[in-house]
């Protein structure tokens, strides 16, 4: 048996409720959640009455690999994201060279098979010529979708063509995943701010305002509904983009917020400064405020990181010459899990929101949930005291964070991957795991 697992004593938290068990996992897969569970021969780990939940399934990260190792790779990516608890990760395709055809995406599956300690997933990306090419490997290959960029932001992807990207609606069968903002207006206001020799952090939500979101958000439901094709958008940032898909109840149309947007608004861009600039940016206070009452509404569908690590040195210099975007895997768990302890959220909403609804928006197949037939992806919570997090308590390779400093509970206690012990208390275990890639369900809608 390569793997027999029993973990004693925890109170298993799924999205739909919690129950008190023993779980036993065999090669990797869940075979039962009981009370007094008996197995000869297993490795017995005593859960202490703890939270056990599935691991997070993460449907959106930048792992930089290949392009930019430095910043992250497909070994400390996915460590950093283990350690915090995110068993999943779906990598983005906006690495160099981007993720457009058959060969940059059997390369990077082949990194990533080879080094990633986490569950992986790739989205191909969206070129303005290669649409046959996207046809034809998203039905034939193992992929998560299909990610659009209609801003342009980290990386040369750029979609600003509307023909090709209705044809993606009209002609593919992969969920569609959008960084939802208007390139002509971003381009133009930024000519406007530099022209005038502005040089803020502040700018960077004026420059790619608001109305950039929503002109952008606006195509894609229009598409999403004409074409009954799902689209993910991903890190909504405003009320206007959530009144606007209000207006388009019928448009099937999924929501992801992130974690920056959620704890940080652009007040605090004055401590932060371009650390703080990230696509789409840091809100004003009453857009965080309206995208929490998504949440908890239910509007808001899924949580994921936008981990998109740049170096220090990088994120020290001028708004003009900064690169957008900050890490996030290891934290994201940790911040939601303040929000339980502070009794904002139940731990059912964020096991919802951090696993369940990632894996069934994506089609992924065995991931979400803690029973009998799922995969062995689980995070055992840690029970001591929040306490002020620091960059040791960091595995992402750029070694910072906007949240250090942050009064915040603590990586879990234990982590499996596929049945594995991979993680314990922040600190990689099992470095030679490899669990492989995520399975992505074909052609259901
Ligand atoms: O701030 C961002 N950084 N937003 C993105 O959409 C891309 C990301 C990156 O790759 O750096
Ligand atoms: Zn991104």
């Amino acid at each position: 048996m390569k793997n027999h697992l029993l973990i004693r004593d925890v109170v298993v938290v799924n999205h739909d409720g919690r129950t008190q068990a023993d779980v036993l996992a065999k090669d990797g897969v869940i075979e039962k959640v009981e009370a007094g569970i008996h197995s000869p021969g297993a490795h017995e780990v005593d859960g202490g009455g703890r939270f056990l939940i599935p691991g997070c399934v993460d449907t959106h990260v930048h792992f930089r690999d290949p392009g930019a190792l430095h910043k992250e790779n497909w070994s400390t990516g996915p460590a950093a994201a283990v350690s915090a608890g995110v068993t999943s990760v779906v990598d983005m395709p906006n690495t160099t060279p981007t993720t457009t055809d058959l060969e940059s995406l059997l390369k990077k599956r082949g990194r990533a098979r080879s080094l990633s300690v986490a569950n992986f997933g790739l989205f191909l990306g969206a070129a303005k010529n290669n649409l046959e090419t996207l046809k034809q490997l998203s039905a034939a290959e193992n992929v998560a979708g299909i990610k659009i960029y209609m801003g342009s932001t980290t990386g040369s992807l750029l979609m600003d063509d509307d023909g090709v990207m209705e044809a993606l609606f009209r002609e593919t069968r992969v969920m569609i995943s959008v960084h939802a903002e208007d390139e002509k207006r971003i381009s133009q206001r930024a000519d406007e701010f530099q022209s005038r020799g502005e040089d803020s952090p502040h700018i960077h939500g004026q420059i790619r305002d608001p109305e950039a979101a929503v002109i952008a958000v606006g195509k894609i439901a229009a598409f999403a509904e004409r074409y009954n094709h799902p689209a993910h958008i991903c890190h909504l940032s405003t009320l206007a983009e959530l009144a606007l898909l209000a207006s388009r109840p019928a448009a099937p149309v999924t929501i992801e917020a992130c974690p920056h947007h959620l704890f940080l608004n652009d007040t605090a861009l004055d401590r932060l400064g371009n650390f703080g600039k990230v696509n789409p940016p840091l809100r004003s206070p009453a857009d965080q405020k309206g995208l929490w009452q998504a949440l908890l509404d239910g509007r808001v569908r899924s949580v994921a990181t936008d981990h998109a690590p740049h170096t220090r040195e990088e994120k020290q210099r001028g708004y003009w010459k900064c690169p957008s975007g900050m890490p996030g895997v290891d934290t994201s768990l940790p911040l939601m899990l303040d929000r339980v302890r502070s009794g904002e959220l139940t731990l059912e909403r964020v096991v919802e929101l951090m696993s369940w609804n990632p894996s069934q928006t994506f089609r992924i197949q065995g991931k979400g949930r803690i029973a009998p037939g799922y995969h062995a992806d689980m995070a055992l919570l840690s029970t001591e005291s929040a306490r002020p997090w620091t960059v040791d308590d960091l595995l992402t390779q750029v070694k910072w964070s906007p949240f250090t400093g942050w009064v915040l509970p603590p990586k879990p206690e234990a982590v499996w991957v596929m049945g594995v012990e991979t993680a314990r208390r922040g600190v990689i275990v099992a470095p030679d795991h490899r669990p492989g890639e995520l399975q992505f369900q074909k052609d259901s809608f």
